[in-house]
């Protein structure tokens, strides 16, 4: 049988897709090389926000269609919309629903019909499973499984079920692996890999166990929770030298009230001083963050609140939201939900500020060395090529294919507020 695997949400869904094709290559299941060639067709999903499941709803129900003409096709769900739809999915004509605990029993699942397997094993690490990267330069690699924050907006902690740590030996192991296969970074996975204890070490000790590890290169993780990001780690951060100068912190709101109604567990000034102490430890780290507008009861001034602590700290980048309520969460029965309209309003202000800001970071750049892992060959001129710098700027720069997977050094030349144009 030929599997088709198309995922959606974050990047522990795209570690997820590499255990399932693991799984599946074991049991002697092949790799589609087409849609039209799949015998099983697997959606891996995303319920963050409304958006992420409509559109997902949308493309299985186009690949659905295709039963009209190939009856023996299966069509599967799995990841976090499973988890939260379960059996309704059923309904909708999908042949299989598979939850993010279930994932070693796809290969009988999927001979059989009509089969919801989303029942949460708390203990479930995936043990003895090192799966195969896709990527041809970074290997992302599960550290840690499920959440235990409860943000009051947020479904993950429903979806996921309860944090627990992979032992670090394990990914230990998987990295070396990486690095064997001439993989030269690595990105640890996490809801918040700030609370990574496996019974031995924590997230700053394993940092310092991986960065010894000749192979690698470079080093980065997602996600960091501001309320557990100790000193410690950030010695580690600075002491690391694979560690690259990137932290992706979510800030979330830079009103304290807020925050507090979103039960994250700091405030905007704890925030900021988080800022300030990584600024000095690890000079020219690039800080990312999230944002979200128009949360249940975020006045005017709250959220303008927010905007002033977007143009002080300015952020390299943003992610930006605007509210989801999402059903089952504290949040989604909040009083004072904001209208729609404002919510946009507010959302698309917040774009606009970062993107100057961003544009601004990133001509800062113009005339500094970088150096850039060539992750890719542009596809509009063959003779330029795309990566990353270790501040996780996108570099364009003139190169070959063949230089995919290397490290070059370059001087940066001219920016956007996206990509730095380098020689
Ligand atoms: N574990 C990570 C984030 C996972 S979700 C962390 O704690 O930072 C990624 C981002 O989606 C969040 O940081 C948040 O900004 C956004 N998000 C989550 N739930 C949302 C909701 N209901 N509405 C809008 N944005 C949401
Ligand atoms: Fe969601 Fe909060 Fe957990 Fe992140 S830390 S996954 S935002 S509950
Ligand atoms: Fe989405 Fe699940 Fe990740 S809800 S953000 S795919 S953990």
């Amino acid at each position: 049988m030929r599997f088709h695997i198309e995922t959606y949400g974050c990047q522990m869904n795209v570690a997820d897709s590499e255990l399932i094709t693991t799984i599946l290559l074991r049991a002697g299941f092949e790799p589609a090389k087409s849609l039209d060639e799949a015998d099983v067709i697997m959606f891996n999903t995303c319920s963050v926000r409304a958006h992420a499941e409509e559109r997902v709803l949308g493309r299985v129900s186009n690949e659905l269609s295709r039963k009209r003409n190939k009856p023996e096709l299966k069509v599967g769900l799995v990841g976090c919309m499973a988890q939260r739809m379960g059996k309704s999915l059923l309904d909708r004509g999908i042949d299989f629903v598979v939850g993010v605990d279930q994932y070693q029993i796809l290969p009988d699942v999927i001979m059989g019909r009509d089969q919801i397997h989303t029942e949460f094993d708390q203990t479930q690490l995936y043990p003895g499973l090192i799966p195969t990267h896709h990527s041809k330069t970074c290997a992302y690699i599960t550290i840690m499984r499920g959440c235990n924050n409860f943000c009051s907006y947020c479904i993950v902690p429903f979806v996921r079920g309860r944090e627990r740590s992979r032992p670090w030996q394990e990914i230990f192991n998987e990295t070396r692996e990486a690095g064997s296969t001439g993989l030269k970074e690595i990105t640890l996975l996490g809801q918040n890999v700030n609370s990574y204890h496996d019974g031995i070490i924590d997230f700053a000790g394993l940092l310092r166990k991986l960065n010894s590890i000749e192979s690698i290169e470079r080093i980065r993780f997602v996600t960091s929770h501001p309320k557990d990001l100790s000193d410690d780690l950030i010695e580690s951060m600075s002491g690391c030298e694979k560690v690259c100068e990137h932290i992706h912190l979510p800030m979330q709101s830079g009103s304290s009230r807020i925050l507090q109604v979103m039960n994250r567990g700091y405030s905007s000034e704890h925030y900021y001083s988080l800022i300030t102490k990584l600024r000095k430890s690890i000079p020219n780290i690039a800080i990312t963050t999230d944002i979200i507008a128009g949360f249940p009861s975020e006045t005017e001034a709250e959220f303008n609140d927010t905007l002033a602590v977007m143009r002080d700290v300015e952020f390299d980048y943003a992610f930006c939201f605007k509210f989801s309520p999402r059903e089952g969460t504290a949040a989604a029965g909040f009083d004072n939900q904001i209208q729609e309209e404002v919510r946009l309003e507010r959302l698309q202000k917040m774009i606009e500020l970062q993107r100057q800001i961003t544009l601004s970071r990133f001509q800062a750049k113009i005339g500094k060395n970088v150096e850039v892992y060539i992750e890719d060959v542009s596809r509009k001129n063959r003779s330029q090529v795309s990566g990353k710098t270790r501040d996780f700027k996108i570099a364009v720069l003139s190169g070959t294919e063949s230089e995919i997977g290397t490290l070059k050094q370059a001087k940066v030349k001219d920016a956007t507020a996206g990509t730095l144009i380098c020689e």
